[in-house]
């Protein structure tokens, strides 16, 4: 409700500054814009961010002792202090003068990977993607935005950045999933030699996911993954998917039907030998 009534104002808000001056009402449009795309655009929507045309941004590359910029997501920053690495001869002097986002995560360094179309990357490459747009927001100062897939010449969003929030909204859901998939059932450790074979045990570290319970190792099977991986199982308390419940049997999450025993273990024990496959 509080929304409806903020987005009215601004509309009238639009409304009133059109008919005062066209031009302010185009800063206003912008904030509005940002609004209703509610998404990740905290560089757009000002009418004093300088919005760079692809050839104005190519100029700045270090050259002659200029400066250096680089975009990232359509956003530009000055990384003149970085120049070793981005100016003349540095090692990622590719990345200067243009929005090579595809490539930060890619690692395809050349024509077809330094793009700023990123509409092909999985989930975890936009997460990667998002950790270098903090790197570069913290490290470095933001001057401005590029006109390409990200904005339009006057610092409109485009479709690429609708993409990137959607993807980025997924590919946290599917982080969140999958982080507490790992909380409930942690992997395990493993190690392999050629004279004892394989072997899995669980320990209140194994997985990196510190806890007061070790469990035991069991092959579990997930939704989508072709092979089972190792999963530590807490043996006591109530089973995750009902962790108030008073009636519980005590064997915490051991009776999932999406677990299975190695063979030849026992069903109480730590360690588990592989199957020879
Ligand atoms: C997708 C792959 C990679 C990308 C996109 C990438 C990108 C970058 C960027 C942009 C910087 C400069 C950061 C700054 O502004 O301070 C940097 C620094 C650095 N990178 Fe990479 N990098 C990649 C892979 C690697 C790999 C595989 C190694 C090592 C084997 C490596 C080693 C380094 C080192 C040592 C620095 C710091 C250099 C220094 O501070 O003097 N990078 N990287």
């Amino acid at each position: 409700m509080k929304a409806n009534i903020a987005l009215m104002v601004s509309v009238l808000a639009c409304i009133f500054a059109y008919l005062y001056d066209p031009k302010t009402c185009r800063s206003c449009v912008r904030a509005l814009l940002k609004y209703v795309n509610g998404g990740y655009d905290q560089n757009a929507g000002s009418s004093n961010v300088k919005v760079f045309t692809r050839e104005e941004l190519s100029k700045y590359k270090g050259e002659d002792g200029g400066d250096v910029y680089l975009a990232l997501l359509g956003s530009v920053y000055d990384v003149t202090k970085g120049k070793r690495h981005y100016g003349p001869g540095g090692g990622y002097s590719f990345f200067s003068g243009i929005d090579g986002s595809a490539a930060y995560v890619t690692g395809e360094f050349n024509e077809k990977g330094l793009v700023d179309d990123i509409s092909n990357l999985s989930n975890q490459e936009i997460l990667g993607l998002e950790e270098w747009k903090s790197f570069y927001e913290k490290d470095y100062k933001f001057v401005g935005l590029v006109e390409g897939s990200f904005y339009d010449k006057d610092g409109g969003t485009l479709d690429m950045m609708k993409i990137f929030n959607k993807k980025l909204e997924s590919a946290k859901l599917e982080k969140n999933l999958i982080d507490n998939d790992k909380e409930k059932f942690p992997p395990c450790n493993s190690e392999w030699s050629q004279n004892k074979g394989g072997r899995v045990w669980c320990s209140t570290k194994s997985g990196g996911i510190a806890r007061d319970w070790a469990g035991v190792p069991r092959m579990y099977f997930t939704a989508g993954g072709s092979k089972p991986r190792c999963a530590c199982v807490r043996t006591r308390g109530p089973p995750s998917y009902d962790m108030k419940s008073q009636s519980h049997k005590d064997r915490g999450d051991l009776d999932n039907p999406n677990l299975n025993l190695y063979p030849n273990c026992h069903a109480d024990s730590d360690s588990c030998p592989l199957p020879k496959s």
